[in-house]
């Protein structure tokens, strides 16, 4: 099992407008979001971009044309139609919509546009006269009420030298439109989801450092799970070896004093807060200014407490916000666990055991339980970070409606 949004199939049908080269953009944010993308040029749109960039973002053969030589072969448009789980029209000319209020299938995007049966987001790119004209007017109307989504346009400064409502929405905006249609959840829609993941590294001089070995994979997943629902997400992380999805808000730190003031002041608005990071207890009591010489005698290091990142926002809680930890444990692991959510006073907490070779820091999968402050769990055993995530936030989801 993935997270809502991963291998799900997107249209991306791009038509002729200069906001065509972020369509490239766009893509590529679907593409690092696990999303299968079909790009779909219109002749217009080849005009201002090639579908060579598409095909090397996408990793798919773009559809450029209804009779083209081998694109009604392995790509049918019928049954692109059935697959997709999401049209998304980005840049949308007054043309294509026009052409898809009434029905006009001319061509391979508007003849799949209306074949389709899956969720329809345009994203209107045009000329400020053309887009307040009552004629385009009238056809977004026609669309919204068949159930069709707009996201955009934005106000600025247009290609044709004015100022006014017409430019397409910024790939990031698009992106928060599309992600719970495409996952068909829209649960943690306006909500603010904090996220710490990753490791922290504490200098002990300007060479050396005490780490850990978490990768940030099991925080990436809960903030594509989260965006997938429609949450605004920020992720505040440590040293990681993953890419964190930049459709999320990303806050780099490096130490866990760092993670702690990034997470004091990114919490005072969240509506969530989940602390998926292994944050170092312990950091040297003094860094070195200078890179420490071999001695040849044993060497001791004096180590200072760091602060607890959780335990600090827990005591300024916001009422109905819901906070959730970690317990990375080597052995009692529910005792263990039970005993942090209580001194952290946590509503959630994720048992998981590390130390084995199939689950733990660094992997695809944990040895998890789920804990509640009055002492519930569910033991889900051996699952892959991507479905942890999603049972995670489906907990999450009860907290906030007030039903767990
Ligand atoms: O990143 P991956 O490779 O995917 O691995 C995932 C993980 C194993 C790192 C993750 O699932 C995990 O268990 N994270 C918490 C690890 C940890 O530090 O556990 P802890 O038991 O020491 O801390 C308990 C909780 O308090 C955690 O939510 C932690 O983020 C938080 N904490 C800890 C110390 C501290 N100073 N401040 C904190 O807020």
């Amino acid at each position: 099992m993935k997270t809502s949004i991963s291998n799900k199939e997107v249209v991306l049908g791009v038509t002729g407008s200069i906001a065509a080269y972020k369509a490239c953009d766009l893509a590529s944010r679907l593409v690092e979001l696990g999303v299968n993308v079909l790009p779909v040029l219109t002749r217009a749109a080849q005009e201002f971009v090639g579908a060579v960039s598409f095909e090397a973002i996408t990793g798919r053969r773009a559809i450029t044309g209804m009779f083209e030589p081998l694109q009604n072969t392995d790509v049918e448009h019928i049954a692109v139609a059935q697959r997709a789980h999401l049209f998304l029209v980005a840049p949308a000319t007054a043309n294509i919509i026009a052409r898809a209020a009434h029905g006009v299938a001319d061509d391979w995007l508007s003849t799949t546009l209306l074949a389709t049966r899956a969720p329809i987001l345009f994203a209107p790119a045009m000329n400020t006269a053309m887009y307040t004209h009552p004629a385009t007017q009238a056809n977004i109307e026609l669309l919204r009420a068949r159930g069709c989504h707009f996201v955009g346009p934005g106000v600025g400064r247009l290609a044709c030298r004015t100022v006014g409502p017409g430019r397409m929405s910024e790939p990031a905006e698009i992106l928060d439109a599309a992600l719970p249609l495409l996952s068909g959840r829209t649960d943690l829609a306006g909500k603010r989801v904090l996220i710490t993941s990753g490791a922290t590294h504490e200098p002990i001089d300007p060479v050396r450092f005490l780490g850990n070995r978490s990768s940030g994979k099991m925080g990436r997943a809960l903030a594509l799970e989260a965006l997938g629902r429609g949450a605004h997400v920020t992720v505040v992380y440590g040293p990681s070896s993953v890419d964190y999805p930049l459709n999320a808000e990303l806050v780099e730190v490096e130490t866990a004093r760092q993670m702690a003031d990034a997470v004091v002041e990114c919490s005072r608005n969240a509506d969530v807060i989940i602390g998926a990071a292994a944050v170092a207890d312990y950091r040297p009591e003094q860094a070195s200014q200078d890179k420490r010489k071999k001695t040849g005698s044993p060497l001791t290091l004096a180590l200072t407490e760091n602060p607890d990142i959780l335990a600090t926002v827990s005591r300024e809680r916001r009422p109905g916000q819901v906070i959730v930890g970690f317990a990375a444990e080597t052995r009692d692991v529910m005792e263990n666990a039970k005993s942090k959510i209580a001194a952290k006073n946590l509503d959630l907490i994720v048992a998981n055991l590390v130390g084995g070779d199939d689950a733990g820091f660094g992997m695809d999968a944990l040895r998890a339980a789920i804990v509640d402050k009055r002492g519930n769990s569910a033991d889900i055993g051996h699952i892959d970070k991507d479905a942890l995530a999603e049972r995670i936030m489906d907990q999450v989801v009860g907290l906030l409606r007030g039903s767990l």
